[in-house]
């Protein structure tokens, strides 16, 4: 019996260590944003949103003085788009709805017919060609209108937001049954407000970006709970939202606990309400503001507390974690005279963290965005820690150059050094990671970079009125990848 005993144990060191295929059923897909992509921003009854406006009103704020407002003109190219997601092989392709498109006068009592069938259209194509639609409800691009009555520091953005939802829901359930309410909310909250360098533009630091957050959150779950009443019974889809995490790590040993009070900025303000058994502002969040408040003479705390009603309402209003990964920052006190941040979340200036970056983490383009792959395993492993056993999907990651080339081989390197650690996590430390989203399918206005900073895994020509779409390497390398279910291409 010997032989058996032999050709047992070479069959499990092949599946231990020698296997690098995903698991069966794990899906991979590319991801886009209507700003980003769009364009078409006043076409037919589309009214402008919050980066319309912005960039209009301060288009030096754009490294190239660009904006979106033809960008890939994705509105007149969508079918090409649609072919891409093909030839990349895609499971799933995420894009987002432009609220204002659909929703001209931001309420729900006024639907766009051209909004209406641009989105039908782009659904119906992509399901003919076997890929899903997966949708990004909220990506940044608030109606101008809405931002008048205040935005998302009035509380009523609840409402427009769930209403919003529900038509998104009616029109397109019945097809699209993956979904994501908000995207990134520590962007256009904690970034936006507390430097007005993003849409809106409004600076009120640890003020407008702690309204932001709770009424996210509270949009958020509003979204979900009519989701899960009124169309999950018929369509059976998923609902949850895209929270953007930068790993962080203490710079030494005595930095451990300012570091997990900045997770607790960065990560937990977004997903302990939801998320965790007890729901509610992270207790440490809570008591650092109110103590802050109270020095500065206030008699309420600046973050705006949840009623008891409001954290049931939110609590558990999710279907699996989204998680966005580009990079990671190492955490100390800052001391006199540090830069605090660079990252000016609320919490950088609340609790006055340094933020840096090891030496032996290579810098990308744009000047955020440092290469730090084992950090996306360790946030796997955390939120796991954090939050329990629950599926998390991983809707961005990617890499950023300012070479336009088509022979993208550091774009290859992250790709699969970061695919590297999502196998390692699944296998393991045994995390449910179901999917994978490269950001992104084509390049595309990258917010205050531009169109300087490329993420495609398709160039395009913006000089080109017809927008030239060519894939990458990376488009070859991330399509062998999906063909062969495995990082053995
Ligand atoms: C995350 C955002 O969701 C997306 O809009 C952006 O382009 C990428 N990060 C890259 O910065």
């Amino acid at each position: 019996m010997l032989w058996l005993k032999v050709v047992v144990i070479s069959v499990s060191v092949y599946i231990v260590v020698g296997s690098r295929d995903f698991p069966p059923g794990f899906k991979f897909g590319a991801a886009t944003a209507a700003y980003q992509i769009e364009g078409a921003w006043n076409v037919s009854d589309k009214s402008p949103s919050v980066w319309d406006k912005h960039i209009h009103a301060h288009p030096e704020r754009v490294i190239d003085v660009s904006n979106g407002d033809i960008a890939c003109d994705s509105y007149n190219k969508w079918q090409r788009d649609v072919e891409i997601a093909r030839e990349l092989g895609l499971h799933f392709y995420r894009f987002s709805i432009a609220w204002s498109r659909l929703l001209p006068k931001g309420y729900a009592n006024y639907i766009s017919e051209a909004g209406k069938k641009y989105y039908n259209d782009l659904i119906d194509a992509l399901l003919e060609k076997g890929i899903e639609p997966l949708v990004t409800l909220y990506h940044w691009d608030l109606p101008q209108s809405l931002q008048d009555l205040g935005g998302w520091t009035n509380p009523l953005v609840s409402d427009w937001f769930a209403d919003y939802a529900r038509v998104a829901f009616s029109l397109y359930g019945d097809r699209v049954k993956t979904w994501i309410t908000l995207n990134e909310p520590v962007m256009y909250c904690d970034i936006a407000y507390n430097t007005a360098v993003l849409a809106p533009g409004i600076y009120s630091p640890g003020r407008g970006s702690f309204l932001c957050n709770k009424h996210s959150i509270i949009a958020h779950a509003k979204a979900w709970r009519i989701y899960d009443e009124e169309f999950r019974p018929k369509y059976n889809g998923k609902i949850s939202l895209a929270n953007q995490i930068a790993w962080l790590e203490p710079a030494t040993e005595e930095d451990i606990e300012i570091t997990d009070i900045t997770r607790q900025f960065l990560i937990g303000m977004y997903s302990h309400p939801i998320f965790s058994k007890e729901g509610g502002w992270p207790p440490v969040i809570e008591k650092i503001i109110a103590e802050k408040s109270k020095k500065e003479g206030l008699n309420h705390s600046r973050l705006p507390p949840f009623t008891q009603e409001e954290i049931e309402l939110v609590r558990g209003t999710y279907d699996f974690f989204g998680f966005n990964y580009y990079t990671s920052r190492t955490v100390a006190t800052a001391k006199e005279g540090d830069k605090i941040g660079p990252w000016p979340y609320t919490g950088s200036s609340d609790i006055g963290v340094h933020l840096t970056v090891k030496p032996e983490w290579k810098s990308a383009a744009t000047k955020w965005f440092f290469i730090y792959p084992e950090g996306l395993r360790k946030q796997l492993s955390w939120l796991k820690k954090v939050y329990g056993d629950i599926e998390i999907f991983i809707t961005e990651n990617g890499f950023a150059s300012y070479d336009s080339g088509l022979d993208d081989q550091d774009r290859i390197q992250y790709y699969k050094d970061h695919l590297e650690q999502v196998l390692l996590s699944i296998k393991e430390d045994g995390v449910k990671v179901t999917g994978y989203t490269a950001w992104t399918l084509i390049d595309n206005f990258e917010w205050m970079d531009g169109y300087k900073s490329k993420f495609g895994l398709y160039q395009v020509d913006f000089e080109d009125p017809e927008r030239k779409r060519t894939p990458r390497a990376s488009a070859h390398y991330y399509a062998s990848i999906i063909k062969s279910h495995s990082l053995d291409v």
